[in-house]
């Protein structure tokens, strides 16, 4: 039996993006619809649909042969909190200030909000009225004075839906927020799979799908940062969702700290989706009057697979996300000295390695680790994070004269002359450092507990301001001497010993702050993020740069599933994608230049890492021409729509397609992963373009959409690690 007051919501105002009837809510996108009520009996706030678009809740909502252990079991709950007979895991958990952890979140009232206030101190999604209505609905607990605030932002067009929430403190003692859920979700049934990016260092955001079964499953991370391990992201699908057909639920969290994702089939049979920050280190203490706001959770629906959701999380994240400036203009063909020289050099070497990546085309150089420390110069990975000034020995003219040399070198077959870039790590200190020597009580450590390293170094506690002040100064003092168009923000170590738990959530607001003051007062510059490869490759770091660094992996092989897994969630605009020489550091692979390059300009900042004095004759002559072929598809990797039309892990043909944003322009890349004998080749069938539409697919013909989608095309491949890049043209 259904214990409502609930009327439906008429068919007519169905489009409108948050339509409030009675005690029901509802959020409309093009082709989703969320919707929930109050109960009528409890004051809770009951799920009924989150799926493809409806005009009233679903019929049979509360139906159950009933009985059981828990009074709640059976309830698509809204906010589950804790402590009032549902056992399955909640969204959150207060602790107050006599001891107890029940709560009892019952419905106050609601605001609608035209377009999407900002998250004080967190990164956020935005948009102007038209694009994004908000619902914030207020809850209160009347026996502690606890407020709930739930925030839902629907962006319509791209069937996104966006959900915080806020504890507010309004009682006359102190409580402890111990867990906050950005997003909760019940769903109504049990049939799912749940698919998530899980990986390593060199080896991130691997895809791996399994059946949601009996009880909780889930994964998180407790490193400090979204990290390598698990990506912030789950999605849900049904057991015959592919990439291009059947219902999938994305659900992305904005947040680059210690996160946490529970699923749980209950006995009952409904599935449950938690999303947030990491409870084993929040224990948020709220003093009277105080609030705490959990970060975002963008939730997408697509009734037409995997690769559909994906498309609209890249463009929402393009729009609505990021906010660089650069987000979807060119990238500069860069060159970076890591892999080439790692920490032997000197301006010279330097120099040297500058003038010849301009000889090849490059357009941008960038100085990767090794150029500072005076006292403890920075020449192997022992000494000088946090001493972020020029080492005088390596640089004696300073870095600003050689940008500035940099900068008149004139890069081969262009007009331009070369930018410089520069590499930093400035959340981190080495014992051996001045700054260690002077401010040893910056370090997050736990009391008398050792500061235990990894690779040599200590972490800033980036919560205290002094230290963000520092870290704002240290990067500032370069930037404003020396002609720097690029940085690199890397950050090579988990986080282990912390002061108190909420400790760790303290650290990444004030690391956001750093961010954003650095990021508005040098907008000019293309701020990329780094964290020993995809670290830290989540939406939090891209709501304030444009581009990170997707893994130390370069092995092209490796970085095809590497590319297509990030690609579930992130654009392909922001991807940093290396060629480096071979055999490869990592794996000891060795591919031919062009699958490395192929490869890598499937990403948005398409680069070198390498040093060419060490590659063969026949390779440098093909250097420039890979490079003018980066930079002819990167407006279309930039803007355009991914449609992942062979996944790697399924076949040893992957492929892919571009499609620029007006349909008219479209890349294609094909690889062949190990050559087979007397076997044919696979057809190829594209997708995303107009059936009725003519094409002109480079060197081959025209041909209509119909035909390339539903016939497809059949490539020759040669040896191992082959590909092809055609171009595609609506004519
Ligand atoms: C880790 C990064 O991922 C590499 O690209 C490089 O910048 C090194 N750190 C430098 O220490």
């Amino acid at each position: 039996m259904r214990t409502t007051w609930i009327s439906p919501v008429s068919a007519e105002t169905k489009a409108k993006p948050v339509v409030v009837d009675g005690p029901s809510f509802a959020l409309n996108g093009k082709k989703v619809s969320y919707r929930f009520h109050v109960d009528s009996v409890t004051g809770d706030l009951i799920s009924d649909h989150f799926g493809g678009s409806v005009s009233e809740d679903p019929v049979a909502q509360i139906l159950t042969n009933g009985g059981g252990w828990s009074t709640q079991a059976h309830i698509r709950r809204e906010f589950p909190d804790l402590g009032r007979g549902d056992f399955r895991t909640p969204a959150v958990h207060v602790k107050h200030a006599k001891g107890y952890t029940v709560c009892d979140f019952k419905y106050k009232s609601h605001t609608v909000i035209e377009g999407k206030p900002a998250l004080p101190d967190l990164p956020s999604t935005f948009g102007q009225d038209e694009d994004v209505t908000t619902l914030v609905v207020h809850l209160w607990d009347s026996y502690s004075s606890v407020a709930a605030d739930l925030s839902y932002s629907i962006f319509p067009k791209h069937d996104a839906l966006v959900r915080s929430v806020k504890i507010t403190n309004k009682g006359d003692s102190s409580i402890s927020v111990e867990k906050l859920a950005s997003l909760s979700v019940d769903f109504p049934h049990s049939d799912y799979e749940m698919l998530q990016l899980q990986g390593e260092w060199t080896r991130e955001c691997t895809r791996t799908r399994r059946k949601v079964d009996y009880g909780m499953q889930g994964f998180g991370s407790n490193t400090g940062y979204s990290s390598h391990y698990h990506n912030p992201f789950l999605s849900l699908v049904t057991p015959t969702t592919t990439e291009s057909h059947g219902e999938a639920w994305g659900f992305s969290l904005v947040y680059t700290g210690s996160f946490s994702v529970e699923v749980e089939k209950s006995p009952q049979g409904l599935t449950r989706a938690i999303v947030g920050m990491n409870p084993c280190q929040l224990s948020w203490p709220l003093a009277p009057g105080q609030s705490l706001a959990s970060p975002e959770c963008v939730s997408v629906y697509s009734e037409r697979g995997v690769g559909d959701m994906s498309r609209k999380f890249h463009r929402l994240y393009r729009q609505h996300l990021i906010r660089s400036k650069f987000v979807n203009e060119t990238r500069p063909v860069l060159l970076n000295s890591w892999e080439g020289l790692y920490f032997n050099f000197d301006e010279s070497t330097i120099y040297k390695l500058a003038q010849e990546s301009a000889k090849y085309g490059v357009k941008l150089f960038v100085l990767d680790d090794g150029w500072f420390g005076d006292k403890h110069p920075r020449v192997d990975d022992k000494a000088g994070l946090g001493d972020w000034v020029v080492n005088p020995k390596r640089f004696p003219n300073g870095l600003k004269s050689l940008a500035e040399n940099i900068n008149k070198l004139k890069a081969a077959n262009s007009d331009e002359t070369l930018k410089f870039g520069l590499w930093f790590e400035p959340e981190m200190i080495n014992q051996n450092s001045e700054l260690y020597e002077q401010h040893p009580e910056w370090v997050l450590h736990a009391g008398q507990y050792p500061r235990s390293e990894t690779r040599q170094q200590l972490v800033l506690n980036a919560a205290l301001p002094e230290v963000q002040e520092f870290i704002v100064k240290s990067v500032s003092n370069i930037l404003e001497t020396v002609p720097v168009a690029y940085i690199k923000w890397d950050n090579n170590r988990g986080i282990h010993e912390s002061p108190t738990p909420d400790n760790h959530h303290a650290y990444i607001i004030g690391m956001y702050r750093v961010f954003e003051r650095l990021t508005s007062k040098f907008p000019d510059v293309i701020w990329e993020g780094c964290a020993s490869g995809g670290g830290r490759f989540d939406p939090g770091i891209l709501h304030y740069f444009p581009q990170v660094w997707t893994s130390d992996n370069m092995d092209a092989l490796d970085r095809i599933h590497i590319q297509f897994g990030t690609s579930l969630v992130y654009p392909a605009s922001t991807m940093g994608a290396h060629i480096s020489a071979v055999p490869n550091d990592v794996t000891g692979r060795t591919t031919p230049l062009r699958f490395r390059a192929h490869v890598a300009m499937m990403g948005g900042s398409f680069g070198l890492e390498l040093n060419p004095d060490v590659i063969p004759e026949e390779d440098k002559a093909l250097i420039p021409e890979l490079i003018a072929l980066a930079e002819r598809v990167n407006p279309v990797i930039i803007k355009g729509d991914m449609w992942r039309l062979v996944l790697p892990e399924s076949s040893n043909y992957p492929a892919a397609l571009f499609i620029s944003e007006d349909g008219n322009q479209a890349v294609l890349f094909a690889f062949q992963i190990r050559s087979t004998s007397v076997h044919n080749f696979p057809l190829l069938r594209l997708q995303g373009l107009d059936a009725s539409a003519m094409y002109k697919l480079e060197g081959q013909g025209t041909f209509s959409g119909a035909t390339l989608m539903n016939g497809g095309i059949q490539y020759r491949f040669g040896a191992d690690y082959d590909s092809k890049v055609v171009f595609i043209e609506k004519v």
